[in-house]
């Protein structure tokens, strides 16, 4: 393990004022997506798709990395240039979803427990080989009624940190991410108390399976309210409680925390990381790593034909979260296009 390539890896995937593109969405996943602008879910379409994204003149300036699919890691662009390449000749370093998707956890009825370790040295040396220089793992833990359990926390941990260790052994990156899903009608309060308890197993994990915390990311959710509360915490208390819960678990060792997005809205999104960097004084860098928060805009507006209409969507909100991982952005800045 080369600590030092590691750490220069990681350091670069939080650069300042740039975040991570989750463009890793899965088959299935990406159907939705597809599906939601009446475009067919073929591998033409995914490349194309991707291929406007990925040639968003600009982009780069705000995107440190992007996180692929497989299939999108051994693609071509359309202009014949592998993606990986393609994004590596910008300065956007290429990464690779790893995972194989959370499943039924036995025994533990509503929770689930990510799936891929087997065969997953073999695998990362391939995707090594093809240019991926970081991966994800996601794991999903699901607030209701009695859970999450320390069972299903404790087990997602672990895999977490297997999937980490492999990845540092072969030269890779790993994208902790540990997701408090936002879907229930809990408070705030709440979250905070779930993320503190899977924050802390995952940080023992980690420990106790070697892992060095100077070269992975981590990727949480926000402490936030449920999309279902009735009562919605705001932006500032949002801010406040996610930047606590970090500070008490997060070792200063890790050099940067990149945020999944969750369902919230593309404003939120930002708003709320912005909110967190003004605070200030931290001991990592705070940024971004959005799947829906950066795409949503972009597949709407390119419906499917419209590359340019794409692209100016893509960038716009690229730019916006590449302030706010600064503390530089406001409001009306949204409005300015
Ligand atoms: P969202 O930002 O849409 O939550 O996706 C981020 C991600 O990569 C989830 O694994």
């Amino acid at each position: 393990m080369n600590e030092n390539v590691l750490n220069q890896t990681a350091k670069a995937m939080v650069a300042d004022g740039r975040g991570i593109l989750a463009a890793d969405e899965s088959t299935g996943t990406i159907q939705k997506r597809l599906s939601s602008i009446n475009v067919e879910n073929t591998e033409a379409h995914r490349q194309t798709y991707r291929d406007m994204l990925f040639t968003t003149p600009g982009f780069e300036q705000h995107t440190s990395g992007v996180i692929l699919f497989e299939e999108t890691l051994f693609q071509k662009a359309l202009d014949g240039t592998p993606f990986p390449q393609l994004l590596a000749s910008k300065g956007v370093i290429p990464g690779i979803k790893v995972d194989k998707g959370a499943k039924a956890l036995p025994g533990a009825p509503g929770e689930l427990v990510t799936e891929g370790l087997d065969g997953l040295r073999e695998r990362l040396a391939k995707y090594h080989e093809a240019g991926a220089r970081f991966a994800k793992w996601r794991a999903v833990i699901t607030i209701g009624d009695g859970i999450p359990s320390d069972y299903c926390i404790h087990t997602n941990a672990h895999a977490l940190a297997r999937y980490a260790a492999l990845c540092q052994e072969a030269g890779i990156v790993p994208i902790v991410e540990p997701e408090v899903l936002m879907d229930a009608d809990n408070t705030l309060e709440v979250c905070e108390d779930v993320t503190r308890r899977t924050l802390e197993a995952v940080f023992i994990e980690l420990d106790k399976q070697r892992v060095l915390l100077e070269g992975m990311i981590l990727k949480p959710n926000m402490v936030i309210s449920g999309k279902k509360c009735a009562v919605q915490a705001d932006r500032q208390t949002v801010a406040e409680a996610t930047v606590r819960t970090l500070k008490r678990h997060v070792p200063a060792a890790v050099p940067g925390i990149a945020f999944l997005s969750g369902g919230q809205s593309d404003i939120d999104a930002t708003a709320h990381l912005d909110a967190m960097n003004k605070i200030g004084n931290l001991p990592w860098k705070l940024t971004f790593s959005y799947g829906r928060a950066l795409q949503a805009a972009a597949l709407k507006a390119w419906g499917g034909s419209d590359v340019d209409a794409g692209r100016k969507a893509h960038l716009h909100r690229a730019h916006m979260n590449g302030l706010a991982a600064a503390g530089k952005w406001n409001e009306s800045l949204e409005s300015a296009v």
